[in-house]
């Protein structure tokens, strides 16, 4: 066993939340930040279409609010919507300031359009590699600042908490547990991507902070609402990689196998219907043409053009035997971001005392039933920001480790045979995007439940040492707890969308709020 550490602020997460929040956590104490792979390993690091914010002549903050409702389709938080879009252009000005190159047309920024934006209103950095560009200048920042300290490497594996409160976590480093006690702990973990076979989202990315939330006590929101990306790569033996909505931006358009143009049958805006519209356009034009997937065709487009404006989705393309210039693209849709999550107010607290969550693994309610493209990049900034200044005022008052019981370090260690992991973990990716995936009913998500929930008692009460476990483990419990707020959810609202129940039925302005009771899902 090693020797306990202690720290004001434990941050769980190095992408763009975790990093800003350490930054502004760094004014008031010590802040370690672990993550559980490299630190640049995290959705925001792929990110690729941009970073939306009200700041070209063209646009306003309140246009940019109503853009943001409408997408969310009933369901946003205002407050919190209110306050992204009006805190949004500070923290972007702030990421200039220190360093970030955001594409420029002349002497002027240049934003991009995306899917059910009104205005262009999208910054981006290197044509497709803005995510890579907020990393590399949050690091920086962060590695000229002498109280963050950074642990790669380490995971996360449980909360440490006692009668409500929470004093860190238990961390895996080198096969060895540490308990981290923390004054605060933020987690910043991310989204739960990899809960479904087909996704954008990267290996690192499997629902811990969720999962570990949960166990802890924390009330989770929201969760049946999954952003479905429009257009994955669909090509054997190549990645599911993402063919950035911005290329529709610039005028790409979307064909059946047929090579027909689809989208305006479906939305007047066509190819920038909101991405829930695209999705479910694409899966009905699959159905009816018995394909497994449509075309993303750019050909139109100049090739120079192209290259520059999308030159690792080009490059990524070519290493694929395609050239989006000249071929058209097989794409069909992929899981890609998370709505819900553990609840939080606007500074990031949860129900338990000393828990704060910011980014994609926080539900502000900022993006309703839908989230509206480009606006978490920003999220990840704002409420960030704002979480650490939550965790500031509560480290203000904060009153001692005085724990009511011993903590003990994780005893009873178990041990999965990993080739049936591999195969338990399969069929449960499968399950999620066959069965709780673009279209659900309840028949569907009955199916789901009866495969799920005996991995889920199984397993959610072991202690594993091996990473791979561990992300299973919370894998089954996020996609179990998608699948129950799913099946609770008698209506089609944004993202989510039954056959059995298409349309909004009374009620449907209800949010499904989710916590552990006797080690099962309690559904509030
Ligand atoms: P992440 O950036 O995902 O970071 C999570 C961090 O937590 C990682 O460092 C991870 O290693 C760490 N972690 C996870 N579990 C543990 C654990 N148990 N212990 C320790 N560390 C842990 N949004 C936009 O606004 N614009 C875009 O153009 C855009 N493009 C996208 C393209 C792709 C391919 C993807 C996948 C997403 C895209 N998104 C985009 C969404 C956006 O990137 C994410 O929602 C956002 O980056 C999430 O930021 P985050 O800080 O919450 O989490
Ligand atoms: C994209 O580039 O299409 C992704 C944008 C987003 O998810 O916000």
């Amino acid at each position: 066993m090693s020797e306990d550490i202690y720290t004001d602020y434990l941050v769980i997460g190095s992408g763009v939340a975790g990093l800003r929040a350490a930054i502004e956590m760094s004014k008031s104490g010590n802040v370690l930040v672990v993550t559980k792979d490299l630190p640049t390993e995290s959705s925001t690091e792929y990110a690729q279409g941009g970073i939306a914010v009200a700041l070209s002549d063209e646009d306003e903050i309140g246009i940019h609010y109503e853009d943001t409702i409408k997408a969310g389709d009933g369901l946003c938080n205002e407050e919190a919507v209110k306050i992204l879009v009006s805190e949004g252009p500070e923290r972007i000005i702030e990421l200039i300031n220190w360093g970030a190159e955001f594409d420029k047309e002349g002497t002027k920024l240049s934003f991009t359009l995306e899917g059910a934006h009104s205005r262009k209103r999208v910054l981006h950095a290197h044509g497709d590699s803005t995510g890579r560009e907020i990393e590399r200048v949050l690091i920086n920042k962060v590695s000229t600042i002498r109280n963050v300290k950074k642990a790669s490497f380490t995971m996360a594996i449980d909360l440490i908490v006692d009668e409500n409160q929470c004093y860190g976590a238990f961390l895996l480093k080198d096969k060895e547990i540490i308990r981290c006690f923390a004054k605060a702990t933020l987690l910043a973990t991310g989204g739960a991507g990899q809960v479904y076979s087909r996704t954008t989202n990267p290996r690192v990315i499997t629902g811990d902070g969720m999962a570990m939330a949960f166990r802890a006590g924390a009330y989770l929101k929201d969760m049946e609402f999954v952003q479905f990306h429009p257009t994955a790569l669909f090509k054997k033996d190549a990645p599911q990689f993402l063919l950035s909505e911005a290329m529709r931006g610039e005028g790409a358009i979307l064909r059946n196998i047929h090579g027909e143009a689809f989208m305006k049958h479906y939305h007047s805006l066509g190819e920038l219907a909101p991405r829930d519209i695209v999705s479910r356009a694409i899966i009905s034009e699959m159905v009816k043409n018995n394909s497994s997937h449509v075309y993303l065709d750019l050909t139109h487009l100049d090739e120079e053009f192209l290259k520059r404006r999308f030159p690792t989705i080009y490059n990524t393309c070519l290493k694929f035997n395609l050239n989006i210039a000249k071929d058209m693209v097989p794409v069909s849709p992929a899981a890609h971001y998370i709505m819900g999550g553990i609840e939080t107010n606007n500074f990031g607290e949860t129900n338990i005392k000393g828990l704060f969550a910011a980014g994609e693994v926080a539900c502000t309610g900022v993006h309703g039933a839908n989230r509206l493209a480009s606006n978490s990049l920003l999220e990840g900034l704002v409420f960030g920001f704002r979480s650490a200044k939550g965790a500031i005022k509560y480290v203000e008052g904060f009153e001692g480790f005085s724990f009511k019981r011993d903590i003990p370090i994780k005893a009873k260690i178990q041990h999965i045979d990993s080739l049936e992991m591999v195969t338990m973990k399969n069929k449960l990716r499968e399950t999620m995007w066959n069965k709780v995936g673009v279209i659900r009913c309840g028949e569907s998500l009955s199916i789901a439940k009866s495969i799920i929930t005996p991995f889920y008692e199984r397993f959610s009460s072991s202690i594993f040492l091996e990473p791979l476990s561990i992300e299973f483990k919370n894998m089954i419990t996020v996609g179990l707890l998608i699948t129950e707020s799913a099946y609770a959810r008698k209506n089609s609202v944004g993202a989510h969308y039954r056959t059995d129940y298409k349309h909004k039925l009374p009620n449907w302005e209800k949010h499904i709020i989710i916590k552990m009771k006797n080690n099962g899902i309690e559904i509030l």
